[in-house]
């Protein structure tokens, strides 16, 4: 990819300086020195362009407290896009996340830095799989994680998220199904099955990140670290959840740091997260995990300036499945 010059001027310097307070401890001055360009620019063309930039937690401290105008986990990230009145959203996550902005604003230019960043969950089904999935569990109402393609929420009742997928199965029980189907997270599923009475059928689905942690890596990191609180996200197996202190989404996760200030904390879940809570959380020791997503890792900030200059990537959804699949989105936001 070509990649501008973009030189760190004394107005460069100024613009960016407060985020490097925040980073100081992640980045050594030589590495910011080489970040703050693109930063500023960014920034300023975002003005220009009345556009708006929607950053994973998952995103690096550069992206994320950098050039990030909202900030937070996958529901945070969909609720905003629904809410923004900016011309153009630049989506600096993965693909599902870029077309459920799409979804969720038709008419707003969605673009992504980077088409490759994908998601195991979203590749491990397909609208096809769960029309069979109806056809043989009929009247089952199909629970489907918002790590999925438009295609396949189309076919779905309701979409969730790891914050609020209690939440919508619980409801799905009032409304008097005493078993759902949930897709395609088989953890999440388990998990979420472990909390309530209502029956789950689940897909085989993992995510590449989650799926490695294990409950000998929870001992190990206690036997290494005294006091250390753990939390996991539920996309890990449920015997991780079973050996931590808390489990919840991302945002989830956050709160409680911001919360609960406990002097030692490890994150079962992406590493950039880490550093994140780490920057806005000095007083909290956190212990990396090391395991990062390969789709979320292909966002950066040459491509994101490149992506604002040239407005494309750009995310487009067929109009007949985006209605569709806006229906079971829609359906997840009012019950959050
Ligand atoms: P959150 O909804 O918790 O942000 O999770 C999204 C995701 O992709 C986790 O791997
Ligand atoms: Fe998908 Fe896992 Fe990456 Fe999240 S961390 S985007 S679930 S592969």
């Amino acid at each position: 990819m070509q990649t501008q010059k973009l030189e760190y001027t004394q107005e460069v310097a100024e613009s960016t300086a407060s985020v490097y307070q925040k980073l100081s401890k992640q980045y050594k001055e030589s590495h910011w020195q080489s970040l703050a360009p693109y930063i500023h620019e960014i920034n300023r063309l975002k003005k220009e362009k009345n556009a708006v930039i929607l950053a994973h937690n998952y995103m690096t401290p550069d992206i994320f407290y950098g050039v990030g105008d909202i900030v937070g986990d996958s529901l945070k990230l969909a609720q905003e896009a629904a809410k923004s009145d900016a011309d153009i959203i630049v989506q600096c996550g993965v693909h599902f996340m870029a077309e459920t902005s799409k979804i969720l604003c038709p008419e707003k230019k969605i673009l992504l830095p980077d088409l490759r960043a994908g998601c195991s969950l979203a590749e491990s089904i397909t609208a096809e799989d769960i029309r069979s999935l109806k056809k043989e569990h009929p009247g089952i109402p199909v629970v489907t994680y918002v790590n999925t393609s438009a295609d396949v929420k189309a076919e779905s009742d309701i979409c969730c998220t790891s914050s609020n997928a209690l939440k919508i199965v619980e409801a799905l029980g009032k409304e008097g199904h005493d078993t759902v189907i949930m897709t395609p997270d088989k953890f999440l599923a388990q998990n979420i099955a472990a909390q309530t009475d209502i029956k789950i059928l689940f897909w085989e689905g993992t995510c590449v990140v989650h799926e490695r942690f294990s409950a000998k890596d929870v001992k190990d990191i206690r036997a290494a670290n005294e006091n250390v609180v753990v939390l996991a996200h539920p996309e890990c197996p449920p015997e991780v959840i079973a050996q931590a202190d808390f489990s919840g989404s991302t945002a989830q996760m956050d709160n409680y740091i911001k919360e609960h200030q406990p002097p030692k904390a490890v994150l079962m879940t992406e590493c950039s997260m880490s550093d994140n809570v780490a920057a806005a959380n000095p007083n909290v020791e956190m212990i990396g995990t090391c395991q990062l997503c390969p789709y979320m890792k292909m966002i950066s900030l040459p491509k994101i300036l490149k992506t604002l200059q040239d407005e494309e990537p750009e995310i487009i959804v067929d109009p007949e499945i985006s209605a569709r699949a806006k229906k079971a989105v829609d359906r997840m936001l009012e019950l959050s």
